[in-house]
């Protein structure tokens, strides 16, 4: 199965993202996530999608099931794509946000652990007797069966993740850099090729892409490599 390329538009306004759009307009699906979306409302979701292109709304919803529910129901509505919650809200959780897009084109993606925390901080902070290597395989197990449709994980965890949710289920990873791109923040990083090989279904790029001199040029680049 190809791997989906997909523009993060971490930007500020709607004329960026709307420009940021117009100039990847090779590239289908676009993550709208907590920056923009708190900036701009459903009604960018609205606008991006109305240019014929789909919608990742990275919102990594954790509530009771109920509000949760409403949530992925108000995504459904919106006509998203896809939207994320967190595992570690339960299966109780995943399973109303299942039931609530049931019978809609729209799919779950479930954060396990953000690659933000370290050993020490999942163990100190989160109160967990686990290191990342088996929260992240373990959340990601729950999430499926509790009825995410996939997972978000960073490359490095593709293949842990991969072994514990069977070949069905989507995987979907940031922290991905072209060999000819900078590497701003990221630091264990993969290419696009590596990523693809490792069997990620969906790679988000931003930074490589947006702050890329021609963005065009960047995105052909990526699914050159993507198609290789
Ligand atoms: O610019 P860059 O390609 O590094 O952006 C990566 C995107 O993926 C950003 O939207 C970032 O918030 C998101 N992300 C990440 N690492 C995670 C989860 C999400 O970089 N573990």
């Amino acid at each position: 199965m190809a791997t989906e390329l997909i523009v993060g538009l971490d930007l500020d306004s709607k004329t960026e993202a709307l420009a940021a759009v117009a100039a990847c307009g090779s590239c289908r699906c676009f993550k709208i996530g907590s920056q923009l979306f708190t900036r701009c409302g459903p009604e960018i979701v609205r606008e991006v999608l109305g240019l014929g292109k789909d919608v990742f709304l990275d919102l990594k919803f954790h509530d009771i099931p109920n509000t949760v529910a409403h949530a992925a129901r108000a995504a459904t509505d919106l006509g998203v794509a896809l939207f994320t919650v967190h595992a570690s809200g339960g299966r109780k959780m995943i399973e109303a946000a299942r039931t609530a897009v049931e019978s809609t084109p729209t799919r779950i993606l479930a954060v396990t652990i953000l690659t933000s925390f370290d050993d020490t901080a999942i163990r100190e902070e989160l109160g967990l007797h686990e290191t990342a290597a088996e929260a992240v395989p373990r959340l990601a197990r729950l999430a499926v069966s509790s009825g995410a449709h996939g997972v978000v994980c960073s490359a490095q965890e593709i293949a842990m993740v991969r072994a514990a949710v069977g070949p069905e289920a989507l995987i979907v990873t940031p922290g991905i850099r072209p060999a000819w791109a900078g590497r701003d923040d990221q630091t264990r990083v993969m290419t696009p090729r590596e990523a693809a090989q490792a069997g990620a279904n969906g790679i988000v790029v931003v930074r490589p892409i947006l702050k890329h001199p021609h963005p065009a040029e960047a995105i052909r680049l990526i699914l050159e490599e993507l198609n290789a």
